[in-house]
């Protein structure tokens, strides 16, 4: 038994959305690597929470009608149900809107104030009379104060690249309300980042990121630390700030605390000691693992939020990728926007964890799931492989043996072999490099195979007086189908307690010193995982397709990739972008979204369908001037053929713009 002693963390998902097949690329990771660690007898906890703080919950629950409270209660039960269908297995998962995070953030912050790490100060910021709260800048829109451009957000321009202050925009206007701003001062407080500058350049260098992360580090460090804003003006739904009445810490102050506040709540249901995991001498390994996206908060904010409050900081931040479908952006029009719930209704959701761990490795690239490989994989390494093994040799035993397993083995060095490859096997999911680990494994399913190709048991069978050698080369196959499963469990934890049922053993522990099952009877043989069938998928696409095809462009927050590559000058200047006039619009039967548009983009006119029917009743697009993609290529759609994309702005719903006709522009201008 090691005497490691380990936490480890997922990120905390929001509660204000469902749980998608992007979100589980995390959860997966981590609960693999947790299982495995459990697995050799390594004590390791996983601890979550729904991170429930913030203005995005404050503005779901209000347009649900129900209290912020209602809303995160309803959601926790979901989320929680969608990750244990799926297999992950918390220790805890706890809420950051609890007691022990609210203690926890209290002390923190105060730790932090008394060490001189926080200051106040006056800030000016817009704020929505009629909403009668302050607006940060998702919230405010208008036109560039640089090139003009209209509907842009209030921190950056989407035409001309200019960020700026959202004060700045003009003609600004309210997206809650459509009320025009005011400013309004308010005093905001500030945690002092500038102050960990050197213990962050110490840490971050010190081998707790991994290298590409570590890279992405020094740039922003080189950049110099600003003062971090940790406070949010009422109404906002979270902790009160202890000596600030009326004031909020943001909710990205409380969400890592949330790790901590999960794990005190399990120590006191388990008698467990919080301070040997966080306190300032803890010998605990403590990792994170978290989408790229949000480096920022756990490898700087966090391990200097942490050090300034006198507790220990992380042994280690674990950053993947995002996860693309078909080689593209999750995308619900096209129907692989994919909730969890959703696959859940149609497919085995071991498929997914053993294809997500065949895509994983120890780096922040992003992972494709692509349908056809997925069925491929799933079909040809579990159930062409693995599952066969035991198909084909479990018949023999139990037709011709009552079950009974042969007195010896025949074939030790094979066995051997396969009790031997656990030291690469381990190292592989140690070190995260699962898709790794899965090609070992399944070389070893190939080796067993083979073996039984070249015994040939079926003609064995027939041969009279070898009984004794049918016996023992089914014994073999079965003795090595063990193995692959106890390497598998991690990944695989239902078909290997289902294998265990089978084998008739107890639960498998890492085979580090295993012994062939010898003079030993099998349970009857149960199939173990069928065959991915395509048309499932296709009923989860159709399930996730929000709505046919509606594809107006709208400008969502992007997601932050740190880590993204740049696209070149050249992919820029493929895009034909003009300005096009809308000669007509009308309904279309049978779409919900949809608006069929005739628009003259200068030399010639085009039909579009576009989704902008929430935000535009026909007649009053007419005339109304649109940025189109010229040169995309015509899609057939279910209502006829569109001949290009039409780029309005908005988060949708009502709130989608195109130009207005005043806007000093002519149909056919072309944008760049
Ligand atoms: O990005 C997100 O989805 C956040 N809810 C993650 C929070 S992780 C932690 F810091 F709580
Ligand atoms: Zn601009």
């Amino acid at each position: 038994m090691s005497n490691r002693k380990i936490l480890v963390t997922s990120a905390l998902p929001y509660a204000n959305g469902p749980i998608h097949l992007g979100h589980l690329v995390e959860y997966l990771q981590t609960d693999i690597w947790v299982r495995f660690q459990k697995q050799r007898g390594v004590s390791c906890y996983y601890v979550c929470a729904d991170d429930t703080h913030g203005t995005p919950i404050m503005l779901r629950a209000d347009s649900e009608g129900i209290t912020p409270e209602a809303l995160i209660a309803k959601v926790a039960v979901e989320h929680l149900a969608d990750f244990t269908e799926f297999g992950i297995e918390f220790d805890n998962y706890h809420s950051t809107h609890s007691p022990e995070n609210q203690t926890f953030s209290n002390l923190i912050y105060e730790r932090l104030r008394d060490g001189g790490h926080i200051n106040s100060r006056i800030i000016t910021q817009a704020y929505d009379p009629v909403k009668e709260m302050f607006l940060s800048d998702r919230f405010i829109k208008g036109e560039c104060p640089k090139c003009g451009a209209a509907d842009q957000y209030g921190d950056s321009c989407e035409a001309c690249g200019a960020t700026y202050s959202p004060t700045d925009l003009k003609n600004a206007v309210s997206v809650l309300s459509g009320a025009k701003p005011i400013t309004k001062d308010s005093v905001h407080y500030f945690f002092n980042l500038a102050n960990f500058n050197e213990m962050l350049q110490n840490w971050t260098t010190a081998g707790h990121l991994q290298p590409e992360v570590s890279n992405k580090l020094k740039e922003w460090l080189g950049q110099g630390l600003k003062e971090w804003d940790i406070s949010r003006d009422a109404p906002y739904f979270g902790f009160e700030i202890p000596d600030a009445p009326g004031k909020y810490f943001y909710v990205w102050l409380d969400a890592p605390i949330g790790y901590m506040a999960s794990f005190k709540n399990l120590c006191d249901k388990q008698g467990l000691d919080f301070e040997a995991y966080w306190g300032k001498d803890s010998d605990a390994e403590l990792y994170h693992f978290i989408g790229k996206d949000i480096i920022y908060f756990h490898a700087l904010f966090w391990p200097a939020m942490l050090a300034g409050a006198n507790f220990r900081t992380p042994s280690a931040i674990f950053a993947h990728g995002f996860l693309t479908v078909n080689g593209e952006k999750m995308s619900k029009s096209r129907g692989t926007f994919i909730k969890a719930r959703t696959y859940l209704e149609h497919l085995n959701p071991e498929y997914l964890r053993y294809y997500f761990a065949a895509k994983l490795s120890a780096g922040v690239d992003d992972i494709d799931l692509n349908f056809d490989d997925f069925a491929q994989r799933v079909n040809a390494d579990l159930v062409g492989k693995v599952v066969n093994i035991a198909s084909r040799c479990s018949g023999f035993i139990h037709k011709r043996f009552d079950g009974f397993l042969s007195d010896v083995c025949s074939e030790p060095e094979l066995f051997q072999q396969f009790v031997d490859a656990n030291a690469i096997i381990a190292e592989l999911y140690e070190t995260r490099e699962f898709g790794k680990a899965m090609r070992e494994i399944m070389a070893l399913a190939d080796k067993a195979n083979q073996y039984i190709d070249e015994q040939k048991p079926w003609l064995i069978a027939k041969a009279e007086g070898q009984d004794l050698e049918l016996q023992q080369v089914c014994s073999v196959g079965i003795n090595l189908f063990r193995l692959l499963v106890a390497y598998l469990k991690p990944v695989l934890p239902v078909l290997a307690t289902q294998s265990e049922q089978f084998l008739a053993i107890e639960s498998q522990a890492w085979p580090v010193a295993a012994m062939p099952l010898l003079k030993h009877t099998l349970n009857p043989f149960e199939p173990l995982m069928t065959r991915v069938e395509l048309d499932k998928i296709q009923a989860i696409v159709d399930a996730s397709k929000e709505n046919l095809q509606a594809t107006a462009t709208t400008v969502k927050p992007k997601q932050f990739d740190p880590i993204a590559p740049t696209i070149e000058f050249d992919d820029f200047a493929k895009l034909d972008l003009r300005i096009a006039q809308i000669l007509k619009a009308e309904h279309v039967e049978g779409a919900e979204k949809l608006l069929q548009l005739t628009v003259d983009i200068g030399d010639e006119t085009r039909n579009i369908f576009a989704g902008i029917k929430s935000a535009y009743a026909p007649e009053a697009l007419e005339g109304k001037l649109t940025l189109v993609i010229a040169n995309l290529a015509p899609r057939k759609m279910r209502f006829g053929v569109s001949e290009g994309m039409v780029l309005a702005a908005g988060p949708g719903g009502k709130d989608i713009w195109v130009l207005s006709p005043d806007a000093g522009a002519v149909a056919g201008m072309r944008v760049k």
